[in-house]
């Protein structure tokens, strides 16, 4: 039996994780994992966390002091994790490397069929009992160039999805893949997905060389009035220089699932609440701004594949066997 301490959890984590487990002991807490919350995992073996826990050396080494041995993450990416720090403290590092990579691609699907159709709008425009298609327009996504960064699992589901939709897709990943270009996916540099593409969509992990990926320069290297995806994270983007770029009208939409200073605000209700993060707040009111709380992954299909996976990892790491889900410095160039 492992003794496992979740952090971040919601009804749902608890609901999903109860229901399939009949051997390991399981503490759910609402806080998320930092420095001033390390002491609830005293005498846990392990931590299970989600993607804005922190895990930086202070709270490694605390970790360690307090008898964890395992951080388990609910999720595919680990820019969270010290990877370093997590070694040097003696603490194995597993996550779910992919659960459902469509549930990803979809949901930025529905991100750019929302803003260019607005049906946001229409929506409460309708149930107003305005019936006026006045500032309604759309544009057809047909014939139109998407350009993907990282063509990895959720990349490559997404410029099926975009292909399929009559786009021409164009993409930019150190690591081409022979299955996209033998389906018609064009690779080039940065700069010329970033030239030609009239809806660009972040696929591509954080990583020290991906943070801030999109920033003034990368900003005006892009089409005047193209859309800018972003289901990656919420560092791949430069907030204040696409705030700029909005207000000037080059950048001609964004929509956003992630966002820069995401763990103070999302996975919350904060209704009744002054939001004090005035980037999000200015982002909120323009109207070709659409942000969703990191909902990507959220199908009942991602949380029980995540379930499913995250439970094994538990296993193996009671047992001490290797798994293809360890996460280690050697997965990464810059590793601290
Ligand atoms: P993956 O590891 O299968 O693919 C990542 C791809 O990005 C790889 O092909 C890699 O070569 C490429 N890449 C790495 N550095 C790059 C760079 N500098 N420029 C261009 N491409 C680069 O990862 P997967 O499963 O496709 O996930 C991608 C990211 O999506 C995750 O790291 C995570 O940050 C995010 N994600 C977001 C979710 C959400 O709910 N919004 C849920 C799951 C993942």
């Amino acid at each position: 039996m492992a003794r496992i301490a979740f952090f971040s959890t919601q009804n749902y984590d608890r609901q999903f994780f109860e229901s399939q487990n009949s051997k390991h002991r399981f503490e759910f807490f609402e806080n998320r994992l930092k420095s001033k919350t390390v002491d609830l995992a005293r005498d846990f073996d392990g931590v299970c966390v989600f993607v804005n826990d922190r895990l930086d050396e202070e709270v490694l080494k605390a970790l360690a002091e307090v008898g964890v041995k395992l951080v388990a993450l609910r999720c595919a990416g680990f820019n969270n994790v010290d990877l370093k720090a997590a070694e040097n403290n003696g603490i194995r590092v597993m996550r779910v490397p992919a659960y459902s990579p469509q549930a990803i691609a979809e949901h930025a699907l529905a991100l750019i069929m929302t803003l260019s159709r607005r049906t946001h709008k229409a929506y409460n425009r309708v149930r107003d009992g305005n019936f006026s298609l006045e500032r309604l327009m759309g544009f057809t996504i047909y014939g139109k160039t998407t350009g993907v960064i990282g063509t990895g699992q959720i990349g490559r589901a997404f410029c099926n999805i975009m292909l399929g939709l009559g786009t021409r897709v164009i993409a930019y990943d150190k690591y081409p893949s022979e299955e996209m270009i033998k389906k018609g996916v064009e690779y080039m540099e940065l700069d010329q997905v970033l030239a030609q593409s009239d809806i660009l969509s972040l696929h591509c992990p954080l990583t020290p060389e991906t943070h801030h990926l999109i920033n003034k320069d990368t900003l005006q290297k892009m089409k005047k009035g193209a859309m800018l995806v972003n289901t990656g994270r919420g560092k791949l983007v430069n907030t204040a220089a696409v705030i700029n770029s909005l207000k000037e009208e080059h950048l001609g939409s964004l929509a956003i699932d992630v966002y820069e200073e995401e763990e103070k605000l999302f996975f919350r209700d904060l209704s009744d609440y002054v939001i004090r993060d005035d980037q999000i707040a200015q982002l909120m009111i323009f109207p070709n701004v659409l942000i969703t709380a990191h909902q990507g992954f959220f199908t009942k299909e991602s949380m029980e594949e995540i379930t499913r996976i995250t439970m094994k990892n538990f296993d193996d790491f009671e047992q001490g066997k290797d798994s293809e889900n360890d996460v280690n410095c050697k997965l990464i160039k810059d590793c601290g």
